[in-house]
C-alpha cells in the first residue's frame, strides 16, 4: 500500500524526524521562561505529569491513526470517523497558518547566523547592539522578505526530496549537529560568572518573585493552562505533523515506545536549551546591571536582542558562539518546518493517489511552499509591527496590544491558540467516545505492546479531553487577554 507513498528508511530516521519535528522554537524560547515564571520545578513537575497523560496519550493516538490507515490528515479523519471527518481540515489549516510565521522567524535566524558569521571574519569591527540590530531588521521590509524566502528555499529542497531521501536525510545530520551544537553553547553558559542566578530563576519555586525577575506567580489554572498549552505546541500535537509522519512508517515498528522516546527527547532538549539561554542572558544582565525585570528572557526578543547582547559581550571569541547558536536555532526551525510543510503536502499528494494518480511531488511541494510564501510575506513586511501596517481586528476588544498587536499575534491565535487546542479536543472525543480507543489500540499493540490498554482508554476518554478543553480556555484567555483566572 504505502509503497508508491514512500516509508521511512530506518526507525530511527523516523524518530530523528519526529523529534526534529518536535524540536523547535517553541522549545527555546518558551519552555525556559514559561518554567521559570510560573514556579520552576514545580512547573517541571505539572509539564511532566500532562506530558506523560495528555501529551503521550495523544502522541499514540496520532501516530496510530496515521499507520492504521496509512494516509496523512484529511484522509485519516474521513477514513476513521462520520462525525469527525472535518476535524482533519482544522489539522491541515493550524500548520499552513503556522508557517505564515515560522518561515518569518527562520529567516531571522539565516540573517543573525549570517551576521554572526561576517562578524567573525571581519574580527574588529563595531558589533550593534542587540536592540539596535533586531529593530533595523524588522524595519528592512525587502530584506525579511529576502531571508524568509531563503528560509523557504531551504525548506522546499529539503521536502522535494521527500520523506526518506530529503526530510530523513536532513533530520539524520540535523539532530545530532544541534546535540552538539547546545552542549558547546551550554557549556560557555553555564561558566559565566553570574549564571547560577539564571539557574535558580530556572529551577527554585518561587525564586522569579523573590529576586525580582515577575512581580507575581501566576496561580494554579493558569500554570497548568500555560504548561498544557505549552507542552502541546512543543510537541507537535494535533498540527497533522504526527498522523502524517506515522502514515509513512512500517507496520513492523512499536509506536509505544516511539511516542515514549520523542515525548522524553523533546523534554530533555527544551531543558536543555533553557541551560543554554538563560543563565547567559541573566549573567549578562548582571554583568551589565540591567535590573532583572528588564532583561528580556523569551519570544523573539530573547533570540535576536538579549542573546544577540550575550555574543556581543563576548569579545572576539562571541561570533564564533554567535554562529554556533544561530545555527542551532536555524536548524530547530527547519526541522520543525519540513514537517508542517509535510502535513499539507501530503493531503494533496494522497488525493492525487485517490484519483489513480501518481502525485508529482516536486511541484505539489513547490505549490504549498509558494502558498505559504504569500501569507509570510505578510508577517515578514509587518516585521512584528515594526512597521505600523494594518492588522485585522486590532485591540478590537479594547485591550491595546493584548490581541493581534501584529500580524504574527493574528496568525498565531488562530493556529496555535484556537485550532490546535480545539483540534485536539475534538481528536479525543473522536477516540474516546466515538470510534472508541480499541480501534487504535490493535495498532498499537503491533510490537508487543500490550499493557497500555487501560491507561490509554481511561486518559482517552476522560483526561485528555477535560484538560484540552481547560488548556483551549486558557489559549483564548491568554490571547484574548481575557483576564477569567
Ligand atoms: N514543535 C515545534 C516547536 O516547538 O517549535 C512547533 C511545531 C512544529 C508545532 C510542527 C506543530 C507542528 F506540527
Amino acid at each position: 500500500m504505502n509503497q508508491e507513498r514512500g516509508n521511512w528508511g530506518s526507525n530511527i530516521g523516523f524518530l530523528m524526524a519526529a523529534i526534529g519535528s518536535a524540536v523547535g522554537l517553541g522549545n527555546i524560547w518558551g519552555f525556559p521562561y514559561k518554567m521559570g515564571r510560573s514556579g520552576g520545578f514545580t512547573f517541571l513537575v505539572v509539564y511532566l505529569l500532562l506530558a506523560i497523560f495528555v501529551g503521550f496519550v495523544i502522541m499514540m493516538g496520532e501516530l496510530a491513526m496515521g499507520r492504521k490507515t496509512g494516509k496523512g490528515t484529511i484522509g485519516a479523519y474521513h477514513t476513521l470517523s462520520k462525525n469527525f471527518k472535518w476535524v482533519g481540515w482544522l489539522a491541515v489549516f493550524a500548520p499552513f497558518v503556522i508557517m505564515s510565521f515560522y518561515s518569518v522567524l527562520g529567516g531571522y535566524c539565516i540573517e543573525y547566523l549570517a551576521l554572526n558569521l561576517s562578524n567573525l571574519a571581519f574580527a574588529g569591527a563595531e558589533v550593534m547592539t542587540g536592540s539596535d540590530l533586531f529593530g533595523a531588521m524588522l524595519t528592512n521590509q525587502f530584506g525579511c522578505l529576502m531571508f524568509t524566502m531563503l528560509f523557504m528555499v531551504i525548506c522546499y529542497l529539503i521536502n522535494r526530496g521527500g520523506v526518506s531521501g530529503g526530510i530523513e536525510k536532513f533530520n539524520k545530520v540535523g539532530m545530532p549537529a544541534l546535540f552538539v551544537c547546545l552542549l558547546i553553547i551550554i557549556a560557555r553558559a553555564l561558566t559565566m560568572e553570574g549564571a547560577v542566578e539564571g539557574l535558580k530563576f530556572m529551577f527554585v519555586p518561587g525564586y522569579a518573585v523573590k529576586a525580582g525577575f515577575i512581580e507575581q506567580a501566576p496561580g494554579f489554572l493558569t500554570v497548568l493552562a500555560t504548561a498544557g498549552g505549552q507542552m502541546f505546541f512543543s510537541l507537535s500535537l494535533a498540527m497533522g505533523a504526527m498522523i502524517t509522519y506515522g502514515s509513512y512508517l512500517s507496520k513492523e515498528e512499536n509506536l509505544v515506545k516511539n511516542s515514549g522516546i520523542i515525548v522524553v527527547a523533546d523534554t530533555i532538549v527544551a531543558t536543555m536549551a533553557g541551560l543554554a539561554v538563560i543563565p547567559a542572558a541573566v549573567a549578562n544582565g548582571i554583568q551589565n546591571g540591567i535590573p532583572f525585570a528588564e532583561i528580556k528572557l523569551s519570544g523573539p526578543s530573547l533570540l535576536f536582542v538579549t542573546l544577540q547582547d550575550v555574543f556581543a559581550a563576548m569579545g572576539a571569541v562571541g561570533p564564533l558562539f554567535g554562529v554556533i547558536f544561530y545555527l542551532l536555532v536555524l536548524i530547530a526551525a527547519i526541522s520543525s518546518a519540513i514537517s508542517l510543510i509535510e502535513v499539507v503536502s501530503t493531503y494533496f499528494m494522497d488525493r492525487a493517489a485517490e484519483k489513480g494518480k501518481e502525485g508529482n511531488r516536486p511541484r505539489i511541494v513547490l505549490l504549498v511552499c509558494l502558498a505559504i510564501m504569500v501569507e509570510a510575506a505578510i508577517v515578514a513586511w509587518d516585521g512584528l509591527g515594526s512597521n505600523d501596517m494594518w492588522v485585522p481586528f486590532q485591540n478590537s476588544l479594547g485591550v491595546v496590544g493584548a490581541f493581534n498587536d501584529c500580524w504574527l499575534d493574528f496568525m498565531d491565535f488562530w493556529s496555535e491558540g484556537l485550532a490546535m487546542p480545539l483540534g485536539a479536543l475534538l481528536m479525543s472525543i473522536m477516540v474516546g467516545w466515538e470510534i472508541k480507543p480499541k480501534t487504535l489500540l490493535d495498532e498499537l499493540h503491533v510490537g508487543g505492546s500490550s499493557k497500555i490498554d487501560a491507561f490509554f482508554s481511561f486518559s482517552m476518554k476522560f483526561v485528555v479531553p477535560v484538560i484540552m478543553a481547560l488548556i483551549l480556555v486558557g489559549q483564548l484567555n491568554d490571547f484574548l487577554a481575557l483576564g477569567l483566572f
